[in-house]
């Protein structure tokens, strides 16, 4: 690697430490680790009718003990975070036998933690020894650089993964099987390969298109899968020779529509929009004084607009979030979707609409409000 180029969308053969350490600084946007486990798993598992169960017993998952896993740990971290740009951030995904060590790791180094996500997996493998409860779920780690820098987060976007409410931080998606399992001669091609929706979210949520997202324990390629469906530029890292094929022919075969901007645009605008608080409505004409409200379109239950964008609803005075929550009787709600004004027609017209074409207006000075006047 010469210069300050970034080997865009390749898989590098070698060691992660090695192979970042190679890596210009302030690189890279994003990192998603699925590093070694340190499973110590002795002997063959097997089901109760004797056959051998595909675990996690591979050469790259061994460690002496937990003092060659921590060091193992902090090495890899640190040349992650050479790499990583300022407002960069990192994602560590791990079980009970590593997760803690990897968290204590980012601390020391001065990672600061935005999120641990639980990945709550809708089929789990059952513990077969019945001997305690099956782990049904993996723990993910989102971390930044430290306290005080930035990072990216398309917070509304991820809504619709919630039913449209604030995305929370249980996730709970299926194993990776069927046919996204990929087979080599009638057999797992790795023990550990990520579900792709896994990879989906977290790329999505913390990251914009064309950014970098680098994952230095590629394996089968999921995080790459990921990336190049979401339009994001990625780079894998692998030790293991006898993997890498098997991640390249999978991403070479995944093929996209379109490319183009519109598609993969889902910058936040709600967000990026500024604050416009309902007394500007007022203000620039958009809304009268003395004007009636509707609430959620019901001609009974109105209310008079004051020259302060404040309302009178019968003998009970507030904002347009303070009545609502009046009219719910006490449930906290955001006033802006429930107030509608009527329009000449007698159409109901809502207040969240009036301030969306303020908007607009704003943008393109182009004067859609006698619309609405
Ligand atoms: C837990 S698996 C990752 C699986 C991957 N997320 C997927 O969905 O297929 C860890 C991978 O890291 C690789 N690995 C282990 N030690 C490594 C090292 N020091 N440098 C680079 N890769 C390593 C292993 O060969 C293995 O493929």
């Amino acid at each position: 690697m010469t210069g300050q180029e970034l080997p865009l969308n390749q898989i590098l053969h070698g060691d992660a430490v090695q192979v970042m350490r190679k890596l210009p600084e302030n690189s890279i946007d994003l990192i998603f680790a699925d590093p070694p486990y340190n499973m110590q798993i002795k002997g063959n598992l097997t089901r109760p009718d004797f056959s051998k169960v595909e675990g996690v017993d591979d050469n790259w998952d061994k460690f002496d003990n937990y003092q060659a896993y921590d060091e193992f740990t902090s090495t890899w971290l640190k040349a992650a975070r050479r790499v990583l740009k300022p407002e960069g951030a990192i994602w560590v995904i791990g079980t009970y036998h590593n997760i803690y060590r990897v968290g204590k790791s980012l601390q020391d180094l001065g990672f600061w933690v935005i999120n641990e996500v639980i990945w709550e997996k809708t089929n789990p493998m059952p513990n077969f020894k019945g001997v305690r409860f099956t782990n049904a779920h993996e723990t993910l780690i989102w971390a930044k650089q430290n306290k005080s820098c930035k990072y990216t987060i398309n917070y509304h976007a991820m809504k619709p993964f919630n039913d449209g409410k604030q995305m929370r931080s249980t996730w709970n998606l299926p194993i990776c099987k069927g046919k996204e399992r990929i087979r080599v001669n009638g057999e797992s091609a790795h023990s550990t390969q990520k579900p792709l929706s896994l990879l989906y979210r977290v790329i999505l949520a913390s990251t914009n298109p064309e950014d970098v997202v680098l994952d230095p324990f590629f394996g089968t390629g999921t995080t790459g899968a990921a990336a190049k469906i979401l339009h994001r530029n990625w780079i894998g890292i692998e030790s293991d020779q006898t993997y890498i094929p098997i991640a390249q022919e999978r991403i070479k075969r995944i093929k996209i529509e379109d490319f183009s901007p519109e598609a993969f645009n889902i910058r936040d605008e709600k967000r990026l929009a500024p604050r416009v608080p309902f007394s500007r409505l007022l203000e620039t004409g958009y809304i009268k004084p003395g004007q009636s409200l509707y609430f959620n379109q019901d001609p009974s239950q109105a209310a008079k607009v004051k020259p302060n964008g404040i309302l009178q609803f019968g003998k009970f005075t507030g904002s347009i979030h303070q009545t609502t929550k009046h009219i719910l009787n006490g449930k906290p709600a955001n006033g802006w979707l429930y107030w509608f004004t009527k329009d000449k027609q007698g159409r109901y017209i809502s207040i969240d609409l009036i301030r969306e074409n303020y908007r607009k207006d704003q943008n393109h000075s182009s004067g859609e409000k006698d619309k609405i006047s």
